[in-house]
């Protein structure tokens, strides 16, 4: 039985830039198989569009190799060119050309179609991006969110391999990001194009990804579904960057580990002694009335369908807890402070 090759492998990839003494990629490793969206989320700097411009042979890897369909196209030996690896782009300015309409700009890397085959392909793509019969447009003439599907048409145009887009929502306005990001993920599932994606935006990598792919100075943090990292965040910055978890100083002592929030025990992974963070989620958050509870109701907010409360800790540190609305607390009542183990991540520091 022969197995596909993944369409994307990168080995022990780094990628070092003299000029600036940075090591912009650091011993990457993964795999995308096909028809899979992976999004790449980090903080800036982390090294996203450097391993995007890797994957397009833009960059160079100084160690490692990079495959594409299971064949080489960058090692210490072998460096395939940008335009011989198949790959379709789509960058956060469009640059759609703007001497060109829109039939000419998405048949511009058909080359060798025949005048029938591009105008047909054109207005498939048209059709598929929701934006039928504008083949006569120039891109001026066009909003940023049609700019937008259109150079997602001309990248598709030649049937790539991949395609790698870097924050290519980054133009339009919120309302038209929440519809594009729909609009993509079906297009590229249609499609069984597999994509991988820069993304600023934490709810639009979470809502649009197979995978996710953190990178932080270089690393690659952690990789997994949406829903892993999310629930099972490796580090504590993963924790605090992508889940939005508060972090409470703890202490563990013997088997249990006291905070602010009270005990709780302890896994077997945290030596006695060690001081730790405890990583939860305001929605994991229950509060109870009681006169001597460790909290305080700083401010509450009503969010539809649910209060949000501020609360402060004896000492100082506020947490953000969302609650339903029934029987709502009010400013300055004291609060005991609850979450079930389960909820927690636990960060040896
Ligand atoms: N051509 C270059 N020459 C020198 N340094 C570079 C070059 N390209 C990138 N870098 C450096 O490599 C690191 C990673 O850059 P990269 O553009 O990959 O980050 P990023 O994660 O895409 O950030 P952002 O979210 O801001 O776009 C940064 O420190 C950057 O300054
Ligand atoms: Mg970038």
């Amino acid at each position: 039985m022969t197995t596909t090759p993944p369409v994307i492998e990168f080995k022990n990839v780094s990628k070092t830039f003299p000029s600036r003494d940075v090591t912009a990629v650091h011993d990457v490793s993964f795999k995308v198989q096909e028809g899979d969206l992976v999004i790449v989320i980090g903080p800036s700097g982390a090294g996203k569009t450097t391993v995007l411009r890797l994957l397009a042979g833009f960059e160079e890897p100084d160690q490692g190799e990079i495959l594409i369909n299971g064949n080489v196209v960058a090692s210490n030996r072998k460096l395939v060119p940008p335009e011989k690896r198949g790959i379709g782009m789509v960058f956060q300015d469009y640059a759609l050309f703007p001497h060109l309409n829109v039939a000419d700009n998405i048949a511009f890397g058909l080359r060798k179609a025949s005048k029938r085959e591009k105008k047909d392909r054109v207005s498939r793509l048209l059709d598929l991006i929701g934006l039928p019969g504008i083949e006569k447009a120039y891109p001026h003439e066009l909003s940023g969110g049609q700019q937008q599907r259109v150079s997602m048409a001309r990248a598709l145009a030649p049937k790539p391999v991949l395609l790698l887009m870097d924050e290519p929502f980054s133009n339009v306005d919120a309302e038209l990001r929440t519809q594009l990001r729909e609009e993509v993920r079906e297009i590229l599932k249609h499609t069984n194009t597999t994509a991988l994606m820069v993304t600023h935006d934490q709810q639009e990598a979470s809502e649009m990804a197979d995978y996710l792919a953190i990178l932080k100075d270089g690393h690659l943090e952690q990789w997994g579904t949406p829903h892993d990292i999310y629930c099972k965040p490796v580090t504590m910055f993963i924790a605090n960057f992508f889940g939005g978890g508060m972090l409470i100083p703890g202490v563990v002592n013997g088997d249990m580990i006291e905070s602010e929030l009270g005990s709780i025990s302890a896994p077997n992974t945290v030596k006695d002694g060690a001081t730790v963070k405890l990583s939860v989620r305001s929605e994991n958050i229950r509060l109870t009335a009681n006169a001597h509870g460790v909290a305080s109701i700083y401010q509450r907010r009503y969010w539809g369908g649910h209060y949000h409360y501020s609360i402060k800790l004896e000492s100082g540190m506020m947490l953000q807890a969302a609650q339903d609305t029934e029987s709502p607390f009010d400013v300055g009542q004291r609060v005991d402070v609850q979450v079930d183990l389960q909820d927690i991540n636990i960060f040896e520091e």
